[in-house]
């Protein structure tokens, strides 16, 4: 395997600027067996960007945007096999089985590395390795983790640039005996000599696996989202959590927010919402009208990760740059931060193209253009749509944009010392049962709800969508080890607070997504989550009511500023009424989860559930 690189195989020749052997010798290796064309070591600087980004523009995987309507911007379009996460292809290769717990796919590490070798063996024939240094965290500060992620994919290469610190900094950080984790990427489609390539190479088989003992990442076969750029879900969430729970600290899939008070107050909250559920659209918000003076402020869009301070109190840090974010349904009412982050300087990835070569998906206006190039490069008009039903967006269409080019970007989001968090809420989509909101009465509950949490499926993942799963803390396909010993770990850290001086933050769930009789969205959602948002803090403050019930508290009619919206008692009601006959059967999936997770599953968590079902009995 480990053979020299041989004549028309890449030499190395590491830049002067990098000083590890270690990771030299780690890039021979990864070449030795990949055999690509050539190496590339990228520098992180505007002028490598533009470069790759024309040499994409050459081979058809990029079309340049109307500079005039969206400067400096491109629209990627994946081959239709491959646009989104692949769960089931995902692969947490602990030493023993245990430890990757029910809810993840395991093959033991020497098995998978066979199979591997396999597959990578001149995978990057024909083309150029790109070595892509990047920071999860602000440059050289104590919480940031490096990586270097090896990808023949150079839409990885600029999209890491957006989504992370990438660049020739991170060598000075690494030094000459520094830790990175290491990320092997490919696409899987080696070139023939003249053989000529598609605009987005990628394979049938996939294999997306982590080694959480050796904290390394092995990526086949897909160039989309979170199976290519491993900064993100790989690294930053699955072998992340595992450093969290040997270190004592939290990687979750979570926004940070701040918000303002007229008075000057503020604080920081963290929520944790299955992909494609509401994470970027809440860290943007726009507070309505009425609510003049108020002003929330993005920390982060999808990932914290979490530490304990030295005063007790949980901190977070955002360890992205840049926001890989849902297009459909993005628009100048729903989310006007959003788009005008989206103004210039921004990667589409499956949206549909503008006759005047801008971009365009659903919901973004409310009369679709008369015409469009579809996602797949196809002929689109509002008619051919209402024929067959054909999106001219692929729903998990997204956009790649740095941090830095949101409006509402919170001041703190790369202090290296983190935010303080005051609550952490979690949210599902769910169409029936569960209320807009709900206050757990102490931590124990609060990781209940968080731990039985269940959300419909959606675009983000591969699959079949609007099926209810369980995903506790929204973590289902991100977590690195066993998801009982992490409800562990969340209890402890808990306990870690409760015994300092600290106050403990509340923990709230809520679902923006119940439905109606005709399917539509009973709360209005977006901005308006901004009178969910005001509650919490007044419950934090101690100044608002609510009512006890089975789960918790939840916030009476008279308990949420109404001004500025038609909002009547009774479609309150209908969104925040609890079904006795509904929550028996949840509580029967809470079961089915609580059985599946059987192994090391925390006492207290049975003892909250035996609890529910008794007040639920009653
Ligand atoms: P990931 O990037 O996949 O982790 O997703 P996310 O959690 O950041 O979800 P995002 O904010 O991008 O929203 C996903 C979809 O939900 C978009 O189509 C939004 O328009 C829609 N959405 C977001 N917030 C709300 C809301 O409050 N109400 C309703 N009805 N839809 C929402
Ligand atoms: C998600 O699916 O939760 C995302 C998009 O944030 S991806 O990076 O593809 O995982
Ligand atoms: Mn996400």
């Amino acid at each position: 395997m480990n053979q020299p690189v041989m004549g028309g195989i890449a030499t190395v020749n590491a830049p002067s600027y990098v000083k590890q052997q270690k990771l030299i010798n780690w890039v021979t290796e990864i070449a030795a067996l990949t055999k690509p064309e050539r190496i590339y070591w990228c520098d992180g600087s505007q002028e490598e960007y533009d470069r790759l980004c024309a040499e994409m523009v050459a081979a058809g995987t990029l079309k340049k945007l109307n500079e005039a309507k969206r400067p400096n911007s491109y629209l990627a379009c994946s081959d239709p096999s491959d646009v989104a996460r692949v769960e089931d292809r995902t692969y947490i290769c602990s030493a023993k089985q245990e430890d990757a717990g029910p809810t993840n796919n395991w093959v033991a590490p020497a098995e998978m590395r066979v199979t591997l070798n396999g597959l990578f063996d001149g995978c990057m024939r024909g083309r150029t390795m790109y070595v892509v240094p990047f920071s999860m965290g602000p440059l050289g500060s104590p919480i940031a983790h490096i990586g270097v992620e090896l990808s023949d994919s150079p839409y990885v290469a600029v999209n890491m640039r957006i989504m992370t610190r990438m660049g020739k900094a991170v060598y000075d950080v690494l030094g000459t005996d520094g830790d990175f984790v290491p990320c092997v990427h490919t696409v899987g489609k080696p070139l023939a000599r003249g053989e000529q390539d598609v605009p987005w190479p990628c394979n049938d088989t996939k294999y997306i696996v982590h080694y959480p003992e050796t904290r390394e990442i092995w990526s086949f076969g897909s160039g989309y989202g979170g199976n290519a750029l491993l900064g993100k879900k790989c690294f930053a969430l699955r072998i992340a959590s595992t450093m969290g729970r040997d270190q004592g600290w939290l990687a979750e899939h979570m926004l940070i927010l701040g918000v303002e008070s007229p008075e000057g107050k503020k604080h920081y909250v963290a929520a944790a919402f299955p992909s494609a559920c509401g994470k970027t659209n809440f860290a943007m918000l726009i507070p309505p009208k009425a609510f003049n003076g108020w002003k929330v402020t993005t920390i982060g869009d999808d990932i914290a990760w979490i530490k304990p301070g030295a005063d007790g109190r949980l901190y977070a840090i955002n360890p992205e740059a840049g926001y890989f974010g849902v297009a459909p349904g993005t628009n100048a009412n729903s989310n006007a931060n959003c788009m005008a982050s989206l103004n210039a300087n921004t990667i589409f990835t499956n949206v549909a193209l503008t006759d005047d070569g801008d971009v365009w998906w659903e919901g973004m206006t409310k009369e679709a253009p008369a015409h469009l190039i579809d996602w797949q490069g196809k002929d689109w008009t509002p008619e051919i749509a209402k024929e067959t039903g054909r999106k001219a967006a692929h729903p998990n269409a997204r956009f790649t944009v740095a941090a830095t080019q949101n409006p509402v970007i919170d001041p703190a989001w790369d202090d290296p010392a983190g935010v303080p968090i005051s609550a952490f809420i979690f949210g599902g989509r769910r169409s029936t049962t569960v209320p807009l909101v709900t206050e757990a009465r102490n931590w124990v509950e609060g990781v209940y709800m968080a731990a039985t949490m269940g959300s419909e499926t959606t675009a983000a993942a591969a699959g079949q969508q609007g099926v209810v799963r369980r995903d506790p803390f929204a973590m289902l396909p991100f977590m690195g080890y066993n998801m009982s010993d992490y409800f562990q770990h969340w209890l402890n850290i808990g306990k870690k607070v409760a015994a300092s001086p600290a106050e403990m933050p509340k923990i709230f769930c809520v679902n923006w997504f119940r439905t109606d009789e005709n399917g539509k969205f009973v709360w209005p959602g977006f901005g308006d989550n901004m009178r969910v948002l005001k509650w919490m803090l007044d419950r934090i403050e101690g100044n608002a009511g609510g009512s006890e019930h089975i789960f918790g508290v939840t916030p009476r009619y008279e308990d949420l500023q109404w001004e500025g919206i038609d909002f009547t008692r009774e479609q309150f009601d209908r969104i925040t009424s609890i079904d006795k006959a509904a929550w028996e059967a949840e509580l029967k999936l809470h079961e089915e989860l609580f059985d599946k997770l059987k192994y090391h599953l925390p006492s207290e968590l049975e003892s909250t559930k035996a609890q529910l079902e008794k007040r639920l009995a009653a």
